[in-house]
């Protein structure tokens, strides 16, 4: 197939045009570069041979956007390209409702009118809002805490409409839990601007000595050992959901949860990284952070028996591969 990736200089986006050229798909990178860099396309190179061709164009510039769908016959789209801090969020509502809702409705306006019948679209598990855990496909989305969260639930029920009334528009929703890790070539991986809001980034640069120290935010929440407990996936394993995702699209809308089903808490993730990478990563527990769920977690089942897909990296991999990009990593 012939793919467009927006956002695929980014983390998630990059490792998935990894892992779409290795399975033999030709890839199209539309991307901005608001939060991430044009030598990505080099280091994608590395690793695979192949250089993407690649557009720097706004997702929300309808008419730049065009030529793109004219100038390459897409078989589908995934659409990472979006803003995704959550308390940048709060401060900008409008730049996040703009930014990311536009581009949503741009983009599948586009692929209808260019017959471009597979959109795969980036969600998260914020959708479900405050509920029992695990969370599963079936229950309803509740309100989430924040704009960052509510664009993800907006481009789900826009993406569902249009795809509800476009026979040939058939969408897929995925449910990210919380990526982490990074490709074990050490090329590509998560590189915030600024001090990480994120607990993996964050534990890698005190590992690194950049940051003095790990704030744990609680320990008095009702979890085993009463930190926040998070179900983290190796974007690796992510990346390869993408590409079964869009390989196997057949219905209208699909929807799947991409986690590995098991809850790590906060402190766990401090162990394992000390333990994988023979690094000191000291902490203190300090207040709840606002807006903190105590605990959640995928009921991965559906992924595993509707496209074959399985998270298979642990969290020994997501620490070691994580130091190994921070340690490599050079902001050029
Ligand atoms: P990222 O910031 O590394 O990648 C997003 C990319 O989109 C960046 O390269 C950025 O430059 C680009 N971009 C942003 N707005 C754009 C626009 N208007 N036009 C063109 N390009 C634009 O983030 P990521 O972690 O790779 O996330 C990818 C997607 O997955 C996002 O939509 C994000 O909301 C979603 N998501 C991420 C997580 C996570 O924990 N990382 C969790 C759930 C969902
Ligand atoms: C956050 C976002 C979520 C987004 C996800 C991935 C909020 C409320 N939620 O999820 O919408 O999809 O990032 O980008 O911001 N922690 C610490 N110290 C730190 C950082 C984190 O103790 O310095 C703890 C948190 O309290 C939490 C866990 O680590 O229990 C994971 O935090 P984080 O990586 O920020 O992800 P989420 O909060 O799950």
């Amino acid at each position: 197939m012939i793919i467009l990736v927006t956002g695929g200089t980014g983390y998630i986006g990059s490792h998935t045009v990894v892992e779409l050229i290795q399975a033999g798909h030709e890839v199209v990178i539309v991307d901005n570069l608001v939060n991430s860099k044009k030598s990505v396309l080099d280091k994608i190179k590395t690793i695979t041979g192949i250089k993407p061709t690649f557009y720097e164009i706004d997702c929300t510039d309808k008419e730049a956007l065009e030529p793109v769908f004219k100038a390459h016959p897409f078989d589908g789209v995934i659409h990472f390209a979006g803003l995704k801090a959550v308390g940048e969020s709060v401060q900008k509502p409008l730049m996040y409702y703009h930014n990311n809702v536009l581009s949503t409705i741009y983009l599948s306006e586009l692929a209808i009118k260019y017959k471009v019948d597979r959109f795969v679209f980036s969600s998260s598990a914020t959708v479900y809002g405050d509920q029992e855990v695990p969370f599963v496909e079936t229950m309803n989305l509740l309100p989430t805490t924040n704009p960052y969260g509510e664009t993800k639930a907006m481009s789900e029920r826009i993406l569902k409409d249009a795809a509800t009334v476009n026979q040939n528009f058939k969408v897929s929703l995925l449910r990210y839990f919380n990526p982490v890790g990074a490709h074990e070539s050490g090329l590509i991986g998560e590189s915030p601007n600024g001090i990480p809001n994120n607990l993996m980034p964050f534990v890698s640069k005190v590992a690194k000595g950049e940051l003095e120290i790990l704030s744990v935010f609680g320990n008095d929440y009702d979890t085993p050992d009463g930190t926040g407990v998070r179900d983290y996936i190796h974007v690796v394993d992510l990346a390869k959901g993408h590409v079964l995702a869009i390989e196997k699209l057949q219905d209208a809308i699909e929807i799947y949860n991409l986690g590995t089903g098991h809850g790590v808490s906060v402190l766990e993730i401090v162990s394992a990284f000390e333990k994988a990478n023979a690094v000191k990563v000291p902490y203190k527990i300090v207040d709840r952070r606002p807006g903190d769920l105590p605990a959640y977690w995928a009921d991965a089942n559906k992924a595993y028996e509707k496209l074959g897909w399985k998270a298979k990296k642990t969290i020994f991999d997501m620490c070691k591969d994580s130091w190994h990009f921070e340690k490599n990593y050079k902001d050029e």
